[in-house]
């Protein structure tokens, strides 16, 4: 989604800018622009197409010198992907420019206002009312910082802003309400962005930036407001996160390199929660309250979905706890039951997605706890949960989830432990086996990334394929959603995940000559059935190529004509092991059709907007 970088500095802003926005391209966009201050005007540069393109069309800064400047890459909702549509958008009178994240609800009756008033609006989008606006309110009260305090009372919906005004040749404002915005403290100079991730190789000093503040922003000082422009005391935290863990490391793909860091995402999630043969987690949840839990719905869109339907499957064998998965694009639409007994589990790796921030909020109107998984510290979800329970995976740059997925389960895995532990569901004999095998989990999702040359000889094999089925049952079947929707995303090879028992009940019309199916029998109280289904298919021509264990391997190869082979593990568990050949067989399959990995066509990062 749309990226915001502002700098202020003794250095010249627009190569830190191109810089900045290079790194924040993994959230996808489709047009890029930038403005400084230079001897007292605004001059701006914006491009449809690539930061590349409008590195080339400023000449590297040559053509857009000055040591103050805001930039931004825009990924279209409103308004074509043009040069006239990206940002920074000016006020009418060119004195004010500002970049925008986010969705300004009420602009139309903003833009009829101002136009009435005499403004003339080069664009329909809000972002063009928003710097209206504050001009507006501005050329009244003479005064940026007020002026910017008075649009942000007027505009609804979730917005961040760095704004310019050619008033303040030195100063940087910022606002900042329900869309993320961080601001970076470097030596002698400051930074705002959407992501820290764009000035990590800079500074990892940063201010945490609440809804509702305003940040006036000079090169040696800033200062935050509330809303009623009462001014506020900050203290900066520290970034951990590696610089190197943003970047690719000499990989060719931001997709390979963090599915090979899956082993350490998973090992730092898990090893500071477990302690002296117990799982620790780092919040408090009473045994009572977690005794009285009547339900719990899991939450989550795309690839954290796929993680919902696994814990919930987990959480009802293992805990007993009646539990459903919801996709959080539906689940206030679906008037759910929700009191004090109900726990919501929000899962997300961006923290900023759309649709799982209001199925947050609609839970917790409803009376229900929410607890979040999440991997962006401090991002909306995160702060809007009653827990929360971060994934330590480090920045995901590919918009292909893979690392931040792999940790998002194993979360699951410890809460549901903990929660079965709380309710007596577990026998101690249970708990300290699955403990040893969560404890093992990293070597072995280590194993199963040995296999990728024989992955990648299979991608390679079926890579041509038109259609692709994924069949599993329980727990196989979500990882079969996964695979399907991993290969779709990033190869564009059409795929469909089935519960391999409704195949009969209509898609197996579609089983034909050459079809690929691919199996899931990792899970082994299932995997007679899985065989049946497959075999099902393959009476009708279909290819098999089966990923299942060491110990159910000899039951299931007779039927395949390709077999992947993963470790072991305790049942619960498999899921972690198995989504590492599909990941693989996604990779390599998009590899062979040279197509884009890491910025798959028409997708972004996170889906700030429903
Ligand atoms: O940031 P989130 O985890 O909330 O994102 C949810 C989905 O958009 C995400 O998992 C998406 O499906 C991935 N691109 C799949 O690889």
């Amino acid at each position: 989604m749309c990226g915001i970088i502002g700098y202020v500095g003794g250095g010249e802003a627009a190569p830190v800018m191109i810089e900045a926005l290079r790194r924040l391209e993994y959230r996808g966009y489709d047009s890029a622009g930038a403005a400084v201050i230079d001897g007292g005007h605004i001059k701006l540069a914006k491009t449809s197409g690539f930061v590349a393109e409008l590195d080339k069309k400023i000449q590297g800064g040559a053509k857009l010198s000055g040591k103050i400047g805001i930039g931004h890459t825009r990924w279209a909702t409103h308004g074509a992907p043009t040069d006239n549509y990206a940002h920074p958008h000016l006020s009418a009178a060119g004195n004010i420019a500002i970049v925008h994240n986010g969705i300004i609800d009420n602009y139309a009756r903003l833009r009829e206002r101002l136009i009435a008033e005499g403004c003339v609006f080069l664009s329909e989008t809000d972002t063009e009312v928003a710097a209206n606006l504050i001009a507006r309110l501005y050329a009244k009260c003479g005064d940026i910082k007020q002026a910017v305090a008075q649009a942000a009372e007027q505009m609804e919906g979730a917005f961040a802003l760095g704004i310019l005004c050619e008033d303040y040749p030195e100063t940087l404002v910022a606002l900042k309400k329900e869309s993320p915005l961080v601001i970076g403290v470097g030596d002698g100079c400051a930074y705002i962005a959407s992501d820290v991730v764009a000035f990590l190789n800079e500074t990892r000093e940063i201010y945490r930036f609440e809804d509702g503040e305003i940040a006036v922003i000079t090169r040696d000082d800033i200062k935050f407001y509330s809303p009623e422009l009462r001014e506020l005391t900050k203290r900066t935290e520290r970034v951990d996160w590696d610089v190197s863990a943003a970047e690719k490391g000499g990989y060719e793909h931001f997709m390979f390199k963090e599915m090979l860091e899956q082993p350490e995402a998973v090992r730092a999630t898990l090893s500071p929660r477990i302690s002296n043969g117990r799982v620790a987690l780092d919040i408090e949840l009473p045994p009572e309250y977690l005794r009285g839990i009547s339900r719990i719905y899991f939450v989550g869109c795309g690839s954290a979905h796929y993680v919902c339907v696994v814990a919930k499957y987990n959480m009802e064998k293992l805990a007993r706890v009646p539990s459903e998965a919801v996709l959080a694009s539906e689940f206030r639409y679906s008037s759910p039951i929700l009191d004090e007994t109900t726990l919501v589990v929000c899962v997300s790796q961006s923290g900023t997605t759309a649709d799982t921030i209001a199925a947050l909020r609609e839970a917790r109107r409803l009376g229900a706890r929410v607890l979040s998984i999440v991997n962006v510290v401090g991002s909306v979800i995160a702060q809007e949960s009653d827990y929360v329970l971060y994934t330590r995976a480090g920045p995901e740059i590919a918009v292909a989830t893979t690392k931040a997925y792999s940790a998002q389960l194993a979360v699951t895995y410890l809460l549901t432990l903990h929660i079965a532990d709380a309710r007596g569901t577990i026998s101690q004999t249970e708990y300290e086996k699955l403990l040893r095998e969560l404890s093992a989990l990293p070597n072995k999702i280590e194993q199963c990334l040995e296999l990728r040359d024989d992955v990648r000889r299979l991608a390679e094999l079926y890579s041509d394929r038109e259609n692709i089925f994924f069949i599993g049952r329980n727990i196989d079947y979500a990882m079969s959603l996964e695979g399907a929707l991993k290969l779709k995303e990033i190869s564009y090879i059409h795929a469909e995940a089935y519960a391999g028992g409704e195949l009969k009940h209509g898609t197996m019309a579609l089983i034909q000559d050459d079809t690929l199916v691919i199996t899931m029998a990792t899970y082994g109280a299932l995997a007679g059935k899985i065989v049946s289904n497959a075999e099902e298919t393959r009476a009708r021509g279909a290819s098999i190529l089966i990923i299942t264990t060491k110990s159910v391997a000899d039951t299931v190869r007779h039927i395949s004509d390709n077999t992947l082979t993963i470790p072991d593990t305790h049942e619960l568990l498999l899921p972690s092991l198995a989504v590492i050949p599909l990941q693989l067989f996604a990779y390599y399959a998009a590899l062979v059709r040279d197509c884009s990995i890491d910025k798959p066509r028409n997708l972004a990062k996170s889906s700030t907007v429903e």
